[in-house]
């Protein structure tokens, strides 16, 4: 048995730990945060996370081998094996503010994980981190005096929120990576060990540590580059008579292409593809490669951009002023089944509606007290209202801002004659039947696709 410690519970530190302890009866698996209210829900039945799947694995094995815990220190001395968890959030101070990651979090735990520990151990990186982040911090643990040992691992992480549980139990890979030295020949087999209890060998990649860390942050900037593509095509699309759903249908069936991530969008979200770029084109900058850099960042640039397209669309469509009028956004999460808003999509909208003065109304199913907490001294002017049949009472407009299913399955019929006319729906999603809506008397305007309006006699403009 081996006593595994993960510092940081959040929507990483817990669902992998809980999937690890599933897996893994034989070990004992700890999960610690300085946030005592976030270890009070772990501990709870309102986990601090929405997660579809996540509550039934904690329930079989909280109590059992998974542990949730303020202790930190006590935890540390105990480990064999350290998981480190916590936010890397962008710099937004000093040299490379706004690009950079900053690594005081990270930093201040291998410090803490140095002073508690009586015995050599495993550090495994689990947070997305520059390149040669591991060795920096192998140089700050293995600075004492006291005999001990540490070996930095890299684990970078690849689940998606919304499907984590999916994503760990059955992973696309699973990726190690360590140095080449005779010590870490130990530490990757231990660490690669703990998968192995139900990921297939052959899904467990090992590589070296800068390959490791630079390969999570590749991964990111390919995901957000395949959305920031098709939404700039969804521009052209609203210019034409082209549909970019038709489009990335067709080339999505082109095997070299394939059909995933092609889905047009006011944009992506999420706490980690913005700044992961953004940190990919710090290092870029860093090394004196200006043209990859402007390459890489022209991606998180499309995406504030297809934002704020999604409001002028709207501002234009309303007779150029939606100033004084209700607008109900149907979603705050940044994607469906989740109930993050870091970054969302759905929040930056709101800011822009409200430097317009429209009374903006927005409604979650699971994501309205995150984005309250988004939103700041904001918040205040907003209306917040899980239900969303009474957000779309009296607007004049609704948006689909976040691809929830029940969503695309609400009563249409009832939410029109509830609404000012002329009605108005923006699907920022492409989720609802625009035709049906449309029969129905709305105004409809999708991404990507010529509207459906009744001011003309053809219903296009
Ligand atoms: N969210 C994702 O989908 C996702 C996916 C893959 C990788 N990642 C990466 O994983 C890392 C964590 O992301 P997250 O979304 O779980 O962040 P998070 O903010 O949800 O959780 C981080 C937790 O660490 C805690 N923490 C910070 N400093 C601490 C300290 N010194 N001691 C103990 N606890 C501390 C915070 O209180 C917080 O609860 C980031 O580097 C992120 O880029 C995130």
């Amino acid at each position: 048995m081996s006593n595994i410690l993960c510092i940081g519970a959040g929507y990483v530190g817990g669902p992998t730990m809980a999937v690890i302890a599933k897996n893994c009866p034989h070990h004992r698996v700890t999960v610690v945060d300085i946030n005592e209210a976030k270890i009070a829900a772990w501990n709870s039945d309102d986990l601090p996370i929405y997660e579809p799947g996540l509550l039934d694995i904690v329930h079989a094995a909280r109590g059992r081998n998974l542990f949730f815990s303020n202790e930190i220190d006590r935890n540390i001395a105990e480990a064999d094996i350290i998981f480190v968890s916590v936010n890397t959030p962008t710099k937004h101070f000093g040299q490379g503010a706004g690009k950079a990651a900053d690594l005081q979090y990270w930093e201040k735990t291998a410090r803490q994980i140095l002073e508690n520990s009586s015995s050599s151990k495993i550090v495994v990186e689990k947070s997305t981190l520059p390149v040669r982040t591991a060795e920096a911090m192998e140089r700050i643990l293995n600075s004492n005096n006291r005999g001990l040992h540490f070996d930095v691992i890299s684990n970078p992480e690849f689940l998606a929120e919304g499907t984590a549980i999916r994503d760990m139990e059955n992973p696309d890979r699973v990726l190690i990576g360590g140095r080449e030295t005779e010590s870490c020949h130990i530490a990757d087999p231990a660490t690669a060990e703990i998968y192995a209890n139900w990921v297939p060998r052959e899904r467990i990649l090992t590589t070296n540590l800068w390959s490791s860390e630079l390969s999570k942050l590749v991964a990111n900037a390919f995901l957000a580059q395949r959305i920031s593509s098709i939404n700039a095509i969804s521009a052209l699309c609203e210019r034409t008579e082209a549909d970019v759903s038709e489009v990335a249908r067709a080339i999505g069936m082109d095997s070299r292409i394939g059909p995933k991530f092609l889905r047009a969008s006011v944009g992506f979200g999420g706490s980690c593809f913005r700044k992961d770029i953004l940190n990919l084109v710090y290092l870029c900058e860093y090394y004196n490669l200006p043209e990859v850099a402007r390459y890489w960042e022209q991606v998180v640039t499309m995406n504030e951009y297809q934002e704020k397209r999604f409001v002028s669309n709207m501002i234009s469509a309303m007779f150029n002023s939606v100033a004084g009028k209700r607008v109900a956004l149907l979603g705050a999460a940044f994607k469906a089944n989740t109930g993050d808003t870091r970054e969302s999509p759905a929040l930056e909208v709101v800011r822009e509606l409200l430097d317009e003065h429209a009374l903006v109304v927005l409604s979650d199913p699971y994501a309205l007290e995150n984005a309250r907490l988004d939103l700041g001294a904001l918040a205040d002017r907003v209306i917040f209202e899980p239900d969303p049949y009474a957000a779309a009472n009296s607007a004049h407009a609704i948006a689909i801002m976040t691809e929830w299913a029940d969503y695309a399955a609400l009563d249409y019929k009832r939410i029109f004659a509830s609404m000012v006319k002329p009605a108005f729906v923006f699907d920022g999603r492409n989720i609802l039947d625009h035709r049906a809506l449309y029969e129905i008397g709305f105004n409809v305007y999708a991404i990507g696709k010529p509207s459906l309006n009744h001011f003309i006699n053809n219903g296009n403009c």
